[in-house]
């Protein structure tokens, strides 16, 4: 028997969930007995090439041809962003439709008030593609470790930042020819605003801790810098200091207190995350049971994506062949408010230049000192006439002591400015 799917755009993450689902469609009829099959395809345009041959489908301009068809149980979205991919979501849950979005701007923004209309038609929406790509994160997050508390979430979740800094890194080039090459390769877009800026990162971070810590958190709760001031200098520095520069995403649980940022920090390159270079994404998770474990994969691409779409298919399929609606997959157990811990400790990096004078570094020193700010390591380069730069790594100093530090020197008449500042990542904690 037939098991009618909608599918609302086909463009990268579409076009490969036709095919896959085409793939896939035999063993999911023998597993379950119902064979999945697309019937009508939402797009703008009727007659672009989409690389893919369409066979049974339906290409339709009109999204009632998807919405309003009894025939369709489940409602694929890979339309993206918040309108009117949100209006189709809410009319298709209303209408007693299954969703599998990919859609992470629209979970991370509206996801409490899509999973609570769900809930109230008694269908499910899943969202595993909307994080990670092909990693599955949000299943693990929500069935596997849901013994666990967790504690630690840390990743790298956006793969075109973290293929900027990786060719900032392997080849010694600045940000703005590193982003140039990956919208070469299509890995960023006209406007990499939203990547490299960090946003991205902080919508994907706020539905993997809104489901690992059971609460409801909101993009604002995330303090978020992106990366277009990290130049290659600060990579080569980091490098030679033992480092290499990421892109992370952390969410902590403080015993009921969250943190939650996304920037630009140095980590050992002996850390997992370290190795985890060009498009892929990966993140790391401490339970109290479990202890540390490490995802790792394709975080976007056509058929990647569509892996974990199908999937959510697939065990939709399964669950209805069984009768079985699968519960909200964030269920928001506490209310955990989000801090800005002045007292979380790291080590930080700071580059400064400095007037090339004597007595500058000691003056540097001295402020650090007067601020018990204890340094690691110092490197001094003269950079150009007139000016040095100056990088140092402290030992761990809370944030709010690093913040005071940042507000000293740029009062320092000695210096010129402060043109870096990044956590760095311990090794092991
Ligand atoms: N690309 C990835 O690697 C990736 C990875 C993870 C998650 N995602 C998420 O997956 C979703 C889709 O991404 P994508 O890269 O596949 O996007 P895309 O290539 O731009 O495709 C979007 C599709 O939606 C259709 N569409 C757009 N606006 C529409 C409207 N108003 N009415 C009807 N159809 C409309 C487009 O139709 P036309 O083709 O006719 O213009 C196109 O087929 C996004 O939420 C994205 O964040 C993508």
């Amino acid at each position: 028997m037939d098991l009618e799917i909608g599918l609302l755009g086909c463009g990268t993450v579409g076009a490969g969930v036709v095919s896959l689902v085409r793939r896939r469609a035999d063993k999911v009829a023998q597993m379950t007995g119902l064979r999945p099959k697309i019937k009508s395809i939402l797009v703008r345009d009727l007659n672009k090439d989409r690389g893919v041959v369409f066979e049974h489908e339906q290409l339709t301009g009109r999204p009632e041809d998807v919405l309003q068809d009894d025939g369709i149980q489940i409602v694929i979205e890979t339309i993206g962003g918040i309108e009117p991919a949100k209006t189709y979501i809410l009319e298709a849950l209303r209408r007693n439709k299954h969703v599998v979005t990919a859609n992470k701007d629209l979970i991370a923004i509206h996801g409490p008030e899509i999973l609570r209309v769900a809930e109230e038609n008694h269908v499910s929406v899943l969202f595993e593609a909307a994080v990670g790509g092909a990693i599955p994160l949000v299943g693990p997050l929500k069935e596997n470790l849901t013994a666990n508390e967790v504690t630690d979430l840390k990743g790298i979740i956006n793969g075109t930042t973290n293929f900027i800094l990786s060719e900032m890194t392997s080849r010694d080039i600045d940000f703005e020819e590193a982003l140039t090459m990956a919208q070469e390769l299509g890995y960023a877009e006209a406007d990499p605003s939203s990547d490299v800026d960090g946003l991205d990162a902080a919508r994907k971070l706020v539905i993997l801790s809104s489901i690992a810590f059971q609460t409801e958190v909101h993009l604002t709760d995330v303090r978020v810098e992106g990366i277009r001031h990290v130049r290659s200098k600060d990579v080569r520095y980091a490098d030679e200091l033992g480092y290499v520069i990421k892109l992370l995403a952390v969410g902590r649980d403080h015993g009921g207190e969250l943190t939650l940022s996304v920037r630009p920090t140095l980590i050992p390159k002996v850390h997992p995350l370290a190795h985890v270079s060009d498009a892929y994404n990966a993140l790391y998770v401490r339970g109290d049971a479990a202890g540390d474990l490490m995802f790792f994969g394709r975080g976007a691409g056509s058929m990647p994506t569509a892996s974990a779409v199908v999937g959510d298919v697939i065990a939709l399929v399964r669950n209805l062949k069984l009768g079985y609606v699968a519960s909200s997959p964030q269920g928001t157990l506490s209310v955990k408010p989000v801090v800005d811990r002045e007292d979380e400790r790291y080590k930080y990096y700071f580059r400064l230049l400095a007037h090339d004078q004597p007595g500058v570094f000691a003056r540097v020193a001295q402020l650090f000192g007067e601020a018990h700010a204890s340094m690691e390591t110092v490197l001094q380069k003269r950079v150009q006439s007139g000016c040095a730069e100056i990088v140092i790594v402290t030992h761990d100093i809370s944030s709010a002591k690093s913040r005071y530090l940042v507000d000293q020197l740029q009062n320092l008449p000695q210096l010129h400015s402060v043109e870096c500042v990044m956590p760095v990542e311990p090794v092991t904690e």
